[in-house]
Formats: structure tokens, sequence, C-alpha cells
């Protein structure tokens, strides 16, 4: 994040803005909306203003601002048809340590204006860093439609609400979960239809409930959430929705920085992080942790790569829950195979290819390769490798040995779906000599079967050149 959005709260403050022209306008107008006490120092007012000028705490000063000017606002808009005035002004905001925006200028600003999406109270900001106005506009229509009109009307409510709502629930955890129940509950639709008697009596009911100390209401609970390959727009919509609403996430080595930035900002993070050898937090003590915290009344985010029930122990790690009647869940994800398959442009059924596919681990007891080749040597079938990277030349030779053509197409997709994807195609022959030559450092999926013939044509997904190779 390059800037830091806040809102300012400019009631009863001063605003200044300098120009007479449209831009200014504009400035003086969102000024006025958020509370300010606007002056505009120019030599001339454009129609523009005309409306705005009725506005009490609107005044105009047909002089340039002076120092004694500028200590007098909170806020200083710069947006004259005169350049040289504009830079002028920002010396002068700039001396009296007033922030400064000079419109179109984002090098001369101290702040950029954002896209807003109003639905006072609920207000959105979106910022390109003043990179892109015209993205940011877009962004904001797209909000515009998803958003109902009368939105700002649940928040206002709620606002109406806390008082009474803290009075009775001390607790701060108690409260959000209270909220949270209650948001996702049918008290927003009413709201929206205006419906408020009946929206007030669904929340004297759910107090009532929370009072009383329900058990229901308190307990912990885990969610056992895939996060699919590493592209974080591969999460699913229920995925998202439990990640923000987790008290601490348990995540391991497979989880990127772009996933784990979309968890609840306040959730705690601990990382339980595995790799294929050095396993350093054991699976009991991962179990054991989220049963101990789900006890103690919080919502645990078990957060795990690709599926959790697909290579994750993803079973093994709720066994416990279930015998000890803790409450979960579980979101699928998408697997490894499926989303490096398609990101790669190798589609793992093809009529013209293979009617089946089998997904297996490389990663053998002992570092052996124990696989049941003659469920995998079958005709038209596609077979990919989890965990097979560590061991690609002893597994593709393994294939050879027990009656697969050497010439029979393979890929290694390592670090599929992100930003620094590499495909390495080849055959059974050759694929683990390219593999070394590429510097290939996992994770890794192996896809075998003529499918992989088909990534020339249909590869489509182009990673961030700079960085591929990164780890
Ligand atoms: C312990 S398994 C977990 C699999 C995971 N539960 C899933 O459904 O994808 C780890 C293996 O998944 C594969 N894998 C996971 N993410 C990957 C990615 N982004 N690109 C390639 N392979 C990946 C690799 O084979 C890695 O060694």
């Amino acid at each position: 994040m390059d800037q830091l959005p806040i809102f300012f709260n400019l009631t009863g403050k001063c605003v200044g803005v300098l120009g007479g022209g449209i831009a200014a306008a504009r400035k003086a107008e969102l000024a006025l909306q958020a509370g300010a006490q606007t002056t505009v120092f120019a030599a001339q007012l454009c129609d523009e203003f005309r409306e705005l000028q009725s506005d009490q705490r609107f005044a105009h000063v047909a002089h340039e601002p002076q120092m004694e000017d500028m200590h007098a606002c909170a806020l200083f808009f710069c947006a004259d048809e005169d350049g040289e005035r504009n830079i002028r002004t920002r010396a002068l905001a700039n001396a009296a340590h007033i922030p400064c925006n000079v419109v179109d200028q984002p090098d001369l600003c101290d702040f950029t204006m954002p896209s807003i999406v109003d639905r006072s109270p609920v207000v959105i900001a979106i910022s390109t860093a003043g990179m892109s106005p015209i993205l940011g506009r877009m962004i904001k229509a797209r909000l515009e439609t998803l958003l109902p009109a009368a939105y700002g009307e649940v928040a206002a409510f709620v606002g109406r609400q806390r008082r009474k709502v803290a009075g009775r629930l001390k607790e701060f955890r108690q409260r959000r979960r209270f909220w949270e129940r209650l948001l996702e509950g049918p008290i927003v639709d009413l709201v929206l239809a205006g419906k408020q008697p009946e929206a007030i009596a669904e929340l004297e009911a759910q107090l009532d409930a929370a009072t009383r100390g329900d058990p229901l209401q308190n307990r912990g609970e885990v969610y056992l959430v895939g996060a699919g390959p590493g592209d974080p727009d591969l999460l699913t919509f229920k995925a998202l929705r439990l990640m923000q609403r987790a008290d601490v996430v348990l995540y391991d080595r497979l989880i990127g920085d772009g996933i784990l930035n979309l968890v609840r900002r306040e959730a705690e993070r601990v990382y339980v992080g595995k790799t294929p050898q050095d396993h350093t937090v054991p699976q009991t003590e991962i179990s054991g942790m989220m049963l101990r915290l789900a006890r103690e009344g919080k919502r645990v985010l078990r957060l795990k790569g690709g599926d959790p029930f697909m290579f994750g122990r993803g079973g093994e790690e709720i066994e416990r829950l279930a015998s000890a009647g803790i409450p979960f869940q579980v979101v699928p994800g998408i697997t490894a195979a499926s989303g490096c398959a398609a990101y790669a442009g190798i589609p793992l059924t093809h009529r013209d290819h293979a009617q089946s596919c089998v997904f297996v681990t490389g990663h053998g007891k002992d570092g052996q390769v124990d696989l049941d080749f003659e469920v995998l040597l079958q005709p038209r079938q596609t077979v990919a490798v989890y965990m097979g990277l560590g061991q690609i030349g002893p597994l593709t030779q393994a294939f050879i040995d027990k009656g697969a053509e050497p010439s029979t197409p393979a890929a290694l997709i390592d670090n599929g779906t992100r930003s620094n994807q590499q495909v390495v195609t080849g055959t059974l022959e050759t694929l683990a000599r390219r593999a070394t030559e590429a510097g290939l450092k996992g994770p890794a999926v192996l896809i075998i079967g003529s499918v992989v013939s088909l990534h020339d044509r249909l590869k489509w997904y182009r990673p961030d050149p700079a960085s591929a190779g990164a780890a």
C-alpha cells in the first residue's frame, strides 16, 4: 500500500480552494458536502459555483491566499487554471504544514482524492494513488451497481442501536459476534424494505438471546478452508466470507501474502508451515491447537493450500474436532492440479486425448516411489502427480520402467496460477533434465499424458516476467 486511506472529519473546519473554474467548483462542492467551511480564492467564479454560493458555509475571497489564510485551513485544494499560481499556493501550504492537493498533479499532492461511492454514513473511497483516476471511476461505477442505494440506512440503523447493544453486551468479542450474526440474518432486508419496527423486534430477540448467554451465541468454531493454488482470485466467496470472520488463522507454507492479506486484519496469525521434509508443527499439535482455540470461544480459520481434502490431511485435522463436538465447516478450494492445468492450458480430460484423470502423490513413504502403476498406465488417461518435483528423475524413470512410452508427453507446472508460474514441458524421458535446467523450486504439479501436447496451442496465462523463477 503506497498511501494511507483515512477519513477526515471536516465538520466546522475550514477548507481552502484556489481557483474559480469547474475543477475548483467540484472540490468546493465536496468540501461542503463533507461539512467544511469552504473558502474559495479566485478573482472570478464560474457558473458552476452559483448553487454553492447560497450555502452559508461558503465564502469567496478575490485575492490569492496569504499565510494567515492558510493557517485558518485544515486542508487546501489548488485547482486554478494557472499552474504557476497553483505551485505558489502549494508552497505556502507546505510552509504552513497544511495538507495540500494540486488537481491532476499527483507528484505535488500531500493527499490524493479518491473516487467516492456515497451511501452515507457508509462511504467507500477508491484510490489509484493518482495513477489512473479513470480506472478508479470504473471501479466506482461497478460498486455503485452492487450496493443498494439504501445501504446507508442499514449503517444508520446500526448506529442508532449501538449504544443499547453496548450497554447489554459488555465484551467486545461478544458484541462483534452479535453484530455479525445479526447482519447476516434477515435484518438487512427488513431495513432496506423500510420495515423498521420489524427490524427492531428482530434485534431485540437476538439481543435477548445473546444476553441470556445462549451458549450457541458464544461458542467457538473451526473453518477448514481451501485457499486454492495461489491466485487470490481463485478463492470462493464462502472462503472469503469466513476469512473475514476469523479471530485467529493457522496457515501453512503454501499460503501466499496475496491471500493472507484478505484475512480479517485483526485476526491473530499463526504460521504452522510445513515443507515435505520438515513438518515444522506436527499434525497432532495443529489439531490440538485448533481444539484449544475453539474451546476458548474463538473462530479458528485453518487455511490450507488447494483443497483441504486433497493431499492436505484435512480429514485428520477435523477428526479430533468431530470427536470433541466442536462445530466446524469445510470449504473446498481449487486443487493444485486443476488450477495449474487451467493456467497452463492443459485440459486434464479431452475427447481426443484422455477420458479419465487420476490424482496421485509422488511423495511415497521413506522417499521411495510408491505408486500403483497398473492403475496409472491406462490408455487415454491423464496422471496428475502432486509432490513429485523432489524426485522427478526416479519418478519419470519408474513410469518408463513399468511400460510407459519414453515419448509420453509430460509437464511440470511450478508455482501454478501465481505471478511466477513456470511451465516446463517435455517427455517422460526429457522432463527431469529440463526441470533441472529451468531451476524449478516448487511447489510443482507433474502432468503426464497426451493432453500435455495441447499446451503450446492453448496456453493463455502470462505470468509476470519480473517474478519468473522467484521463490
Ligand atoms: C501437501 S500438497 C497439498 C495439495 C493441496 N491440498 C491441493 O489440493 O492442491 C502440496 C503439493 O501440492 C502441489 N501444489 C500446491 N500448490 C501448487 C502450485 N501453486 N503450483 C504447483 N503445485 C502446487 C505441489 O505438488 C505441492 O507439493
